[in-house]
């Protein structure tokens, strides 16, 4: 297999249309077996539920290529049943875990030249999705629906790279209590563009959202959850039921516990507490984990220890150690790396 001639180490968080895709369509209530196409393209009727009341889910996951050469995707049936849970919520039919994980082998393998070379610094992105296909006009879910699957080589989410953002405290809320914050529904980042867009000309990275309730809490960005380090090196993360339950920060978490022998705290988290905090970080899987520098509050700044040139020296301990696990030089003892070929 010839890999596609691509400048691999400058490529960034972008859609490039690959090979092979998969789709599978639900109808009459039962999903069909689902195949690999070369269509990127969905043609759907004009009524589609989707259009019209935003019946979608999607997660997203990666392919990485090891030190050893082989492709490895990370703990993808954690994305099954986030997926499942999604589907659940929004009254769509659930797609079967198994099929999922086996979906994402397919797609991967079929697209293997465009599986970024182990020390590029990019990753193969891989987006499952599904939505309401058929035409509904009076507000009621959908009764046919399509899963798709497919692949983009990706780099760094924030242009920068590692170096540390500068995130402002958002005036919109992402999810209401009770809501869909805890799922990956599409509508969720519909309703964080305004915020997003707001944050990027006033000249911020990204949104810290904070709890819609009582706007005390830490809640997350509009893409990924917040981790924090104190000063005794203890590791800090929000609880709270409208933020998405991050693969990523469920990781770190043990990575934290078991590979560096830190003490993890996953609880509510005051903003006023952040002022003490020595370090900060994004993480997610386009984030990965991603270093925060300062937090502007309406004019006010928090400015972390770790400053604005690079990763503060834990959150680089928890990167260097995820990083490699996924990559392959470091020992997978929670069984989280799935060999795909
Ligand atoms: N929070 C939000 C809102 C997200 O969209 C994502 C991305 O999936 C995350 C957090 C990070 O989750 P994960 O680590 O599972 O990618
Ligand atoms: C991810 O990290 O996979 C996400 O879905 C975040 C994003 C690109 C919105």
């Amino acid at each position: 297999m010839e890999k596609k001639q691509l400048d691999w180490a400058n490529i960034g968080f972008g859609y490039m249309p690959t090979d092979a895709r998969y789709v599978s369509n639900f109808k009459d209530g039962a999903w069909d077996d689902g195949v690999i196409t070369a269509d990127a393209n969905v043609t759907l009727n004009e009524c589609a539920c989707v259009f019209q009341y935003a019946q979608t889910c999607f997660e997203g996951l990666k392919a990485y290529t090891t030190e050893d050469g082989h492709i490895v995707c990370f703990r993808p049936d954690l994305n099954a049943s986030r997926m499942a849970d999604s589907a659940r919520r929004l009254e769509m039919p659930v797609f079967p875990e198994d099929k999922f994980v086996d979906a994402v082998c397919q797609v991967v393998k079929a697209n293997q030249a465009w599986v970024p070379p182990y020390g590029s610094g990019a990753t193969l992105y891989i987006r499952p999705y599904m939505m309401g296909t058929n035409a509904v006009i009076g507000v009621k879910p959908a009764s046919e629906y399509q899963f798709r699957m497919f692949v983009t080589p990706v780099g760094p989410y924030f242009k920068g790279g590692a170096k540390p953002l500068t995130i402002t405290v958002s005036d919109f809320d992402r999810a209401a209590p009770h809501g869909t914050g805890h799922i990956k529904a599409g509508l969720n980042y519909a309703m964080s563009l305004h915020a997003s867009i707001t944050a990027h000309s006033n000249g911020f990275d990204e949104n810290m959202f904070l709890d819609p309730q009582s706007r005390t809490k830490v809640e997350e960005t509009g893409g990924a959850n917040f981790i924090f380090i104190t000063k005794d090196g203890t590791f800090v993360t929000p609880k709270s039921d409208s933020i998405l339950p991050s693969i990523t920060r469920r990781s770190l978490m043990i990575v934290a516990e078991k590979y560096l022998d830190m003490k993890v705290e996953h609880r509510e988290v005051y903003f006023d507490e952040l002022k003490d905090f020595a370090e900060c970080g994004l993480c997610g899987t386009a984030a990965v984990i991603s270093p925060v520098g300062k937090i502007n509050d309406h004019g006010k700044e928090i400015c972390f220890p770790s400053g604005m040139n690079e990763m503060g020296p834990v959150i680089q301990k928890l990167y260097d150690t995820l990083t490699g696990i996924q990559m392959g030089h470091i020992e997978d003892k929670e069984g989280w790396v799935k060999t795909i070929c």
